[in-house]
């Protein structure tokens, strides 16, 4: 199953649960100066997590762009992107665990309207209680009564089970699916799992967050005035999935790049083409977002990106003007989803950054330069 159907599958799933269906929000954050991006789909609905009344009703389903930086150097691996999508499924202070819990089930393994995995390759984990809030027995009766084997569900502490965006606003206990990659893993003791989760032999697939609590400079304080779902399930994980690869740079999302690159690279290394692909995927949507680069907030981390991706390219041998190709790829392939992305708009601010950095690197090349760049102002 290729992405762009997962994506429309899921939307189509909820909308005919009475979900409405919203569009993604910005990668910038609207109205939050304390993050530079949103970096999971509940940012831009924190409001109405909070209480706010939503527009569009108490049950919404949305895909959202989404932008994590932090971790840049681990980029390159099978699992870290700088920008992927969430699907999610809300519920403001509508449903709670039972309906949240069935239908992550049901979309995972209904042939017709979902996923069809296989269940017997299915693990769950729930929150195992600590002093904020008891261990969640109400989860785990309603994985059961689905069928899921008691002996496949696994009660884990807060840093594994308790979601929260940062020290402050709603947050949760949260169960989460896993999914077993090849097939053959069977039934796993709990320190079996976590070796399973480590070696990526099983997965993270899907999050159900119950939100019905709220942080204060990083401490519970007590429960919202409303009860929340927060789901989560990312679009590039549950591709590798469905493509029966172990990462996104193989599924159709990312390999059409990786292999441009690979055909044209003189130095080749995956791990580099990786990022190399990443961090223009990445800049691309965040040029079409308004973000230019700069030195400081959001555009500093655009400018890094950009110039970690040159840079990369060069350590490659590969022709800059590659990566102009790749931005019309990944163009082609998106913009019949996020319409603002235009392709002659973005292949500006790149070429222009790409010139600044050419030009302060040649520079300095005769002093301290150690490797070839190899751009067009060479
Ligand atoms: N907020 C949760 C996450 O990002 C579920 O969407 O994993």
């Amino acid at each position: 199953m290729q992405s762009s159907e997962i994506r429309t599958r899921f939307l189509k799933f909820f909308e005919a649960r009475g979900h409405k269906i919203i569009p993604s929000a910005s990668l910038v954050p609207e109205n939050d100066p304390s993050v530079l991006f949103n970096t999971a789909g509940m940012q831009p609905l924190v409001p109405y997590l909070l209480g706010q009344e939503h527009p569009m009703g108490k049950r919404i389903a949305d895909v959202q762009k989404c932008v994590r930086t932090g971790d840049l150097d681990d980029i390159g691996d099978n699992r870290h992107f700088s920008f992927f999508e969430m699907m999610g499924n809300w519920s403001l202070g509508d449903y709670f665990k039972t309906e949240a819990i069935s239908w992550s089930y049901e979309f995972l393994t209904n042939k017709e309207e979902g996923l069809g995995l296989d269940v017997s390759r299915l693990y769950v984990t729930i929150f195992e209680g600590d002093e904020n809030a008891p261990y969640d027995q109400e989860s785990k009766d309603i994985w059961m009564s689905l069928g899921i084997p008691e002996n496949r569900i696994y009660a884990l502490p807060a840093e594994d089970n308790w979601w929260s965006p940062g020290d402050n606003g709603p947050c949760g206990p949260c169960s989460e699916m896993f999914y077993d990659m090849s097939g053959d893993v069977g039934d796993l003791t709990p320190e079996g799992f976590a070796e399973a989760n480590k070696k990526e032999t099983v997965i993270e697939i899907w999050n159900d967050v119950f939100m019905e609590y709220e942080k204060a400079n990083g401490k519970v304080i007590g429960k919202l005035k409303q009860k929340n779902v927060d789901t989560g399930a990312g679009l590039e994980r549950i591709t590798a999935v469905m493509q029966g690869k172990k990462t996104a740079y193989d599924t159709d999302i990312l390999s059409d790049v990786m292999n441009l690159i690979k055909d044209n690279a003189k130095n080749y290394s995956e791990k580099l083409a990786r990022v190399v692909t990443d961090h223009i995927r990445t800049s691309s949507f965040l040029i079409a977002d308004g973000v230019t680069p700069g030195n400081k907030d959001q555009g500093y981390v655009l400018r890094r990106l950009i110039r970690r991706a040159v840079f990369k390219m060069s350590v490659l041998e590969i022709d800059s003007h590659l990566a102009e190709r790749i931005i019309d790829i990944f163009v082609d392939k998106y913009v019949s989803t996020y319409e603002n992305l235009n392709s002659e708009f973005i292949k500006n601010i790149w070429k222009e950054e790409e010139n600044k950095f050419s030009k302060t690197i040649h520079e300095s090349y005769y002093i301290w330069f150690p490797y070839r760049i190899n751009t067009r102002i060479g």
